[in-house]
């Protein structure tokens, strides 16, 4: 969050640019080929953007509607700097202009944004988007305006924000900022970065679309591939930007995230992979599974017995399968994108739901031989879950990097 334009906006990324930058600089050295990059998961842009500050050239695809539009506004970072000032000028001078929504306080109701906000700061970001809504064009600028006020909705809430940005309504933080203060403050920051980034010569060449990838997807061939997948951990990335989409009226609350985002997403998370939407037979005897046939019986079979004695009887048997098959599917359409002889990072981390051990990078790399890549291997980072104090379990975890090549 210190690098321009990667500081935009906030988002659980799974790695440094810098790394990405050492990546690519390294295979070029390595090979003496100019790098192609592909970055199926790309969450905010990390990829795409380390990728761009080194001329290089990349396509990144994300799931999530509401972070691809993130990844892709940020994407904008050469538009006109003064285009961009002009328009955040307008933007503030039209909503210090404007009166309150009579029936703003109805904003209280809603269960989310009712908690996070004080009337006084819900107003003012109420009419910052009614600014935007009024004077926005189809003109790029506009996204960049957008993106403004999507990244500091967080700052100039109360409540705090978990490590990987859940809203945390019961907790209370002592610095919230005034958005129309936090709005220019972007502003200024923003065009900061957009000129260091035009003069020290970063290059526009990075291709950003909203896109499911375990339905086919076509780019030139590709050479490079770094990327960190969502962990079969049930982390929920649907409601990541919860808070976001609620303000813009994307949605109405946590219901309806199943039918605006998750259907383009992996199925990491329970809520997400309900075990009466999964014939789990079916899934383990699909072939694309059959490296790991007989691992992933087992596991799943045993989350099926041991649900029946916790409490939130969690669906984690079929959420594996699931997890599992949506990855052996884009291991198919990844194997279509990258050239022979490719490199392939992902960096990724195994799980232990209810306690029972998922070996995640050696499934996955399996996966990736089953679909036509040569050979893995993983290298650890750290150790996660060693420390046992109000842990759930105590199944020592890891996460690093694994590298796929062919
Ligand atoms: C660990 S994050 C990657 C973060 C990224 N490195 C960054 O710089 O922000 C994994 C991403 O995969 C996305 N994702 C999940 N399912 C997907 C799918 N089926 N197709 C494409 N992206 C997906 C998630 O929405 C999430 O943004």
């Amino acid at each position: 969050m210190k690098l321009p334009v990667h500081r935009w906006f906030r988002y659980s990324a799974g790695f440094s640019a810098e790394w990405v930058n050492s990546e690519i600089l390294k295979y070029q050295e390595e090979t003496g080929n100019k790098a192609i990059v592909l970055e199926p998961f790309t969450g905010s842009g990390t990829t795409n953007i380390s990728a761009d500050s080194l001329k290089v050239k990349s396509y990144g695809f994300e799931g999530h509607p509401f972070i691809a539009r993130i990844a892709k506004a940020k994407q904008l970072w050469d538009t006109s700097i003064l285009d961009f000032d002009e328009a955040g000028k307008a933007t503030l001078n039209y909503a210090m202009s404007i009166k309150s929504d009579t029936k703003i306080d109805r904003y209280k109701n809603d269960n989310l944004l009712g908690k996070c906000y004080s009337l006084e700061s819900f107003e003012k970001l109420d009419r910052l988007k009614r600014a935007y809504e009024k004077l926005s064009t189809t003109e790029p600028v506009w996204e960049l305006i957008r993106l403004n006020i999507t990244s500091i909705l967080r700052a100039c809430s109360h409540v705090g924000t978990a490590q990987w940005q859940y809203v945390l309504p019961n907790k209370s933080k002592s610095k919230v900022l005034d958005p129309f203060e936090a709005f220019s403050g972007k502003l200024e920051l923003m065009k900061s970065d957009m000129l260091h980034a035009v003069s020290s010569g970063w290059e526009s060449c990075s291709k950003i679309e909203h896109q499911d990838v375990r339905r086919p997807f076509l780019t030139e061939k590709c050479n490079l591939l770094i990327s960190s997948p969502p962990y079969p951990n049930n982390y929920d990335y649907a409601d990541a930007t919860r808070l976001e989409m609620m303000f813009w009226g994307e949605i109405n609350g946590w219901g309806d995230l199943k039918e605006v985002v998750r259907p383009s997403l992996m199925r990491s998370c329970s809520q997400h992979s309900a075990a009466d939407k999964i014939d789990l037979d079916e899934y383990i005897s699909n072939p694309l599974l059959s490296p790991i046939k007989d691992e992933i019986a087992d596991v799943t079979k045993q989350l099926d017995v041991i649900r029946h004695t916790k409490g939130g009887k969690k669906t984690y048997h079929t959420m594996i399968a699931a997890y599992f098959l949506d990855l052996a599917q884009t291991w198919v359409n990844l194997r279509n994108n990258m050239d022979k002889g490719s490199k392939i990072c992902f960096v990724i981390g195994d799980s232990a739901p209810y306690g029972i051990h998922v070996p995640a990078e050696r499934w996955l790399g399996d996966l990736a031989l089953a679909a036509g890549f040569s050979e893995y291997s993983f290298e650890k980072l750290r150790d996660r879950n060693v420390k046992w104090k109000n842990r759930t379990h105590t199944v020592p975890l890891h996460e690093g990097r694994l590298w796929i090549k062919g």
